[in-house]
């Protein structure tokens, strides 16, 4: 029996140091020291033995049971203490915030306006249905306004939205009318990068059917919209602008916010910028969509978020933004609040 003994000994202690996980060790203790273990069946054997022996071997059994579960007790802290993180309370405060990216911050300024001004913010997919991008705003795949937007075109029958405006098809078809929505959202086309240029950009649409909707009611949210982002007053005006979707369709200028409409390099001596797209929603695309025409009628909005960050922030390269350079983005901590 002692030379069984040994052999248990050593197998046990060569197979636990071995071990690297816990659920490892604890197998070992169970093939070494569990009912099945041989160890165990020693043990059992031992009511049957003589007094002597009994004595003899009894003592010899335990000392043996109790080193190896000693060994496998240590084993397991062992791999326990190397599976956790050790960390020293004494280390100084690692100070460094997050910071909000530009677009985000406009985002979030120009949303939480419109939501004071009662509308909803939705949101679509990116990668967005030719239905949607283009057939439901009034854009048939022979309307040379396709050639307008280099669309992005995927190897699964989608696109990638060229604007917001698929989201103005997407809420009327879940809503209906009245409604009022924005949806700031990532718009993509395949444009040659230059400083002005990205195909990666962002904007904000928005959109309002009702009884009774007019031009002026477009100007007083948009006058509403830019005197809260610019915290200034700001004259607006409009001039003609072609998209398929509205009729009539404007050009949004603000009086410039630098020479305040004396002219500048930024306004390029005009007093204006060119800020937003936008018009009153054209029947067709109200039509396809089930709106009743006889009864309602909508303006919208495409704002350039994108540029609205460039403005604000007098960012002079596009390209910047998407750069993921930390040093421009570390300079908006606190940009935020
Ligand atoms: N979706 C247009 C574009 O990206 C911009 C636009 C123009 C949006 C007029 C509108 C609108 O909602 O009414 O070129």
């Amino acid at each position: 029996m002692q030379e069984q003994l040994k052999t248990i000994v050593s197998e046990c202690i060569k197979e636990a140091e071995k071990c690297t996980k816990e659920a490892e060790i604890l197998e070992i203790k169970a093939k070494y020291l569990g009912k099945k273990s041989e160890l165990f069946s020693l043990l059992a054997s031992l009511k049957d033995m003589s007094v002597e022996d009994k004595k003899k071997y009894g003592s010899l059994l335990n000392k043996i049971k109790q080193e190896l579960e000693q060994k496998i007790n240590d084993c397991l802290e062992k791999i326990n203490s190397k599976s956790k993180i050790s960390f020293d309370p004494t280390l100084p405060i690692y100070e460094e915030y997050g910071s909000l990216h530009p677009i985000t911050i406009v985002a979030k300024e120009t949303t939480d306006i419109l939501k004071r001004m009662g509308f909803t913010i939705v949101s679509g997919p990116e990668m967005e249905k030719e239905y949607y991008n283009f057939e439901a705003l009034n854009i048939p795949s022979t309307h040379p306004a396709r050639d307008m937007q280099d669309t992005y075109w995927l190897d699964n029958g989608l696109l990638l939205r060229t604007h917001t405006s698929p989201n103005q098809v997407r809420a009327m078809e879940k809503y209906g009318a009245p409604i009022k929505i924005c949806a700031p959202g990532r718009c993509f086309r395949n444009e040659d990068l230059d400083a002005s240029h990205e195909n990666t950009f962002f904007q904000l649409e928005g959109m309002v059917i009702d009884e009774n909707i007019s031009i002026s009611n477009l100007i007083y949210v948009m006058k509403g919209l830019l005197k809260e982002v610019f915290k200034q007053d700001v004259d607006v005006r409009l001039r003609p602008g072609f998209f398929p979707f509205v009729e009539p369709g404007f050009e949004l200028d603000c009086s410039c916010l630098i020479c305040h409409g004396k002219g500048c390099p930024t306004c390029k001596n005009s007093g204006w910028l060119e800020l937003c797209p936008c018009g009153m929603i054209h029947p067709n695309v109200l039509e396809m969509s089930n709106i009743d025409t006889k009864k309602y009628t909508g303006f919208a909005f495409g704002l350039g978020l994108t540029r609205l960050a460039m403005m604000k922030y007098k960012i002079d390269d596009i390209r910047i933004l998407n750069s993921g350079d930390l040093r421009f983005l570390k300079e908006f901590t606190g940009q935020e609040d």
